[in-house]
């Protein structure tokens, strides 16, 4: 297992080209199975999610060509809609084939992802969304197997206890282009990734209105074709070198960004006191003169706050002087991050779903592991700071997510380097 090592105290600068996002490819990779012409899909990020994708792609019997970032998938040759266990248990995302699957094939056979380190992640919304669409749903030894002949368009509202579902909203959309009649979802998740998907979904032929509200109409075709699609950017890649580069007192241009996709971090980074100028696509990323001031920040669905760049602005909390507050209302769970924080010398303490980031001057290097992919980049980014080195292991988590992190924050000045353990 390999280990990143940090020399922290370096200011960040220059210029950090971002990725695709993971969060838009995953279920648009699975969309291709939709149809049974190929599909073209680019800028897709070169992380481990992805390649677990191209796996199960391939262990359904598609043929993936997959270069860089561009993936092509020719889904012809797929018959069983079936994923067993051992290829959707290192990643949660695998569920989005559930819809695709049951919606061409009449069938799907899918094991139940389970729960991980950020909280219990339950997929009732899911099975609720596509029951409403006609599939009897059953659960069989741990897999969730739905069956329909041919679905029909329903009505489904996809709210829970913590909002809209994600994940869940693209499986019942994809499910309901290939639908008899209409769909209605209501409470459908806004997120920049849905939004990419349901277009990549027009491309395919899809009938699909609606999209970026929590409304989104969809009209059943009888087939859909193959498509060409760019992914958007990654909008907590960008987020996370937005907060590194203001944490360092740097200066970095994140290109390949939107800030329209942020504007909840923006506003809060903003009031912090980072300065953030956006020219040709690109976003310059400075510090205003004087103190960082403390901020409040709650994580909450699209346009809110995103629970993916919770830990790592705790990170930045921790160097601002004051106290900070976050809360997490989308993963009550999500907070691991918080005791590796503090043995490199922060003040955070949990108070229900609240953190209260009392913020120091300096933290200090240490050993830490984090369990889960954005606990870790809050953990790097913690370490750019501390005073001497900070070794964060589990390297694993990072790789699912992030695009050569490493190269890109050597490339903007810092002192990190990978290691065998
Ligand atoms: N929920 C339910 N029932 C369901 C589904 C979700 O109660 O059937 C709850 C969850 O437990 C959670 C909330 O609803 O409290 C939101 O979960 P959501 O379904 O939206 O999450 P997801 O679709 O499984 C995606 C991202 C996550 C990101 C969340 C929230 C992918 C592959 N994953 O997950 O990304 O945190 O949306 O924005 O798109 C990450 O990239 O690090 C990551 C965890």
């Amino acid at each position: 297992m390999d280990k990143l090592v940090i020399e922290g105290g370096r200011r960040l600068e220059g210029v950090v080209e971002i990725g695709g996002a993971k969060n838009a490819s995953l279920p648009i990779l699975a969309a291709t199975v939709l149809s049974r012409d190929a599909s073209v899909i680019r800028n897709v990020p070169q992380v481990a999610d992805v390649f677990t994708l191209v796996r199960i792609l391939k262990f359904l019997g598609a043929k993936v060509r997959h270069e860089k970032d561009r993936v092509e998938v020719d889904p012809r040759g797929i018959s069983e809609p079936v994923l067993p266990y051992k290829l959707v248990s290192t990643m949660r995302g695998s569920i989005c084939f559930l819809g695709p699957l049951l919606a061409r094939f009449g069938r799907a056979r899918v094991s139940f992802p389970g729960g991980c380190i950020i909280g219990p992640r339950p997929i009732d919304l899911h099975i609720k969304g596509i029951r409403a669409l006609g599939a009897d749903v059953t659960l069989d030894h741990g897999y969730v197997v739905a069956e329909a002949e041919r679905l029909r368009g329903g009505r489904v509202y996809l709210g829970g206890a913590f909002g809209s579902t994600v994940l869940g909203t693209a499986n019942v959309m994809m499910a309901a282009t290939l639908a008899k009649g209409k769909t209605l979802i209501e409470n459908a998740a806004c997120e920049p990734e849905v939004v990419d998907l349901g277009n990549f979904l027009k491309k395919m032929g899809a009938r699909i209105e609606g999209l970026g509200s929590p409304s989104i109409r969809v009209e059943g075709v009888k087939r859909l074709g193959g498509a060409h699609h760019s992914v958007i950017p990654d909008r907590i890649e960008a987020g996370t070198y937005m907060i590194a580069s203001t944490m360092t007192s740097g200066d970095v241009t994140v290109k390949n960004m939107r800030l329209d996709l942020l504007s909840a971090m923006v506003d809060k980074l903003g009031e912090a006191g980072a300065l953030m100028t956006e020219k040709n696509g690109s976003v310059r990323v400075r510090r205003r003169r004087g103190p960082l001031k403390p901020v409040s920040v709650t994580t909450l669905p699209y346009p809110g706050f995103p629970t993916d760049l919770q830990a790592q602005m705790m990170a930045f909390m921790c160097v601002v002087p004051g106290i900070s507050v976050i809360t997490e209302k989308i993963y009550p769970e999500r907070f691991i991050h918080i005791s590796e924080l503090n043995r490199m010398g922060a003040g955070i303490i949990l108070e229900g779903p609240s953190a209260i980031v009392s913020g120091r001057k300096k933290l200090s290097g240490a050993p830490v592991m984090a369990s889960d992919l954005r606990a870790s980049a809050a953990l790097v980014l913690a370490g750019l700071v501390a005073e001497g080195r900070t070794e964060v292991s589990r390297v694993y988590h990072l790789d699912r997510g992030y695009e050569n992190l490493v190269g890109k924050l050597r490339n903007l000045g810092a002192r990190i380097k990978r290691e065998k353990e």
